[in-house]
């Protein structure tokens, strides 16, 4: 077979996507759609290989073109709904799912991507089934249980869901990421002890499949307010709207806090774990730099850098937060301002919530900002937003660096 011939030319890309090296299997399958445009599989495989790059816009493209040409191919339609769910778009990506899984009703990986779209619209007893479904066919798998675990706490089934998060634990052998992850979920159902923080994956992860409906749902559905009120307290604590400041937005996320900081900021610099939550916030055109890490690594390595330092309902997934305030404080130049929510508990310094958010005592966080060197400039209660009709009760503190 000749090297013109689109079907080696693909089959030659597929052996290069297949050893990891994206950049020359693209190569080949273009060189396919310059002799067939429409030819399906070589779409298919690019849809596929920007989805493993994060292009979500490629991914649609493709996915779309690949289907146009081959309407009922189980495996497209599979690739397409992968890519509409990871868009942010679940109601469409259910429709693609259920059609491949008509088709392929065993498909494990379609059956997972099945369940969490069901769940990301707000449907988790729908989502039981594909997952249990995909859990068995994989039985060592603890990606499917995981994801179970989560539906079952969302549907409302705490036991289920942490019999679930048991095996995936043993599953995932006790190690790595994944256990992290399931041990996370145990200690929010309230059957393991809570960690110092929530674990960077499942944070990152978490962000990452909501980053594409991130404001619709914060600033429609929930009411989100947390941004503008910090901004307000921030203004009547003495710290003037006069764009002077080098202002670190931490856990960015799209930049809904990034706009009601950028009054006070001369430069504006963004944090965030979740690399689609940056993409969002570049698109914003907002912030001067963003930078992809955790709060907590990247913070001594910037010492005295910035005059305020914010984080709007970004603490929460942090339980400890004698670290993050040492941190804090340290990037701050003397006299420097840091300006953040909590969401308020009381009884405990901390405590995880069901809904895998970390709850603060604002006496106790205060008292801990006091002993890495901070001076407590306002305190105040705050309702954050609104979570199935009912508001979020929280605290803002504005401290200043002696
Ligand atoms: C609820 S969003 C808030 C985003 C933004 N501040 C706002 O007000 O819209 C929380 C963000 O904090 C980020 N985040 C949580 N923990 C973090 C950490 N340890 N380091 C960096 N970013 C973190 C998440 O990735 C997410 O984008």
């Amino acid at each position: 077979m000749s090297r013109e011939d689109p079907s080696a030319l693909l089959q030659a890309g597929a052996a290069r996507h297949a050893a990891g090296d994206l950049a020359g299997a693209e190569r080949l399958y273009r060189q396919v759609l310059k002799r067939r445009p429409q030819e399906p599989n070589a779409h298919n495989l690019l849809g596929v290989l920007a989805r493993q790059r994060g292009d979500r816009p490629g991914a649609l493209h493709h996915t779309e073109r690949a289907l146009a040409a081959a309407p009922e191919e189980p495996v497209f339609l599979a690739n397409r709904g992968a890519a509409l769910a990871e868009a942010g778009r679940p109601a469409e990506a259910v429709i693609a799912l259920r059609a491949a899984l008509a088709r392929r009703p065993e498909d494990p990986v379609t059956l997972r991507n099945l369940g969490q779209a069901l769940c990301a619209l707000g449907d988790a007893p729908a989502a039981l089934a594909p997952l249990e479904r995909a859990a068995t066919l994989l039985p060592d798998a603890p990606e499917p249980l995981l994801a179970l675990a989560h539906a079952r706490r969302e549907a409302g089934d705490a036991a289920g869901a942490a019999q679930a998060a048991e095996t995936a634990l043993a599953r995932a052998g006790g190690e790595g990421a994944l256990a992290a992850q399931a041990r996370f979920l145990l200690a929010a159902l309230g059957a393991a002890p809570a960690p110092d923080r929530a674990p960077a994956a499942y944070v990152r992860d978490l962000f990452d499949a909501f980053a594409p409906r991130f404001e619709a749902e914060l600033a429609g559905r929930l009411d989100y307010r947390t941004p503008a009120l910090l901004a307000g307290l921030l203004a009547r604590s003495g710290v003037a709207p006069a764009r002077r400041l080098r202002v670190l937005d931490l856990g960015c996320g799209t930049g809904l806090s990034g706009a009601a900081l950028a009054p006070f900021a001369r430069r504006l610099e963004g944090l965030d774990l979740s690399p689609r939550m940056l993409a969002e916030a570049r698109r914003r055109g907002l912030y001067d730099a963003l930078h992809e890490a955790d709060l907590l690594d990247w913070l001594p390595a910037h010492p005295a850098g910035f005059d305020l330092v914010a984080a709007a309902d970004v603490l929460n997934y942090l339980g400890d937060l004698g670290p993050a305030l040492a941190a804090i404080h340290a990037a701050l130049a003397p006299g420097g301002v840091a300006a953040f929510s909590v969401e308020a508990g009381e009884g405990a310094p901390f405590a995880l919530g069901e809904a895998m958010r970390y709850r603060h005592d604002p006496a106790h966080v205060a008292g801990l900002a006091e002993a890495v060197g901070f001076a407590v400039a306002a305190r105040e209660e705050a309702a954050l937003r609104t979570e199935r009709g009912v508001p979020v009760a929280g605290a803002l503190l504005v401290l200043r660096r002696g």
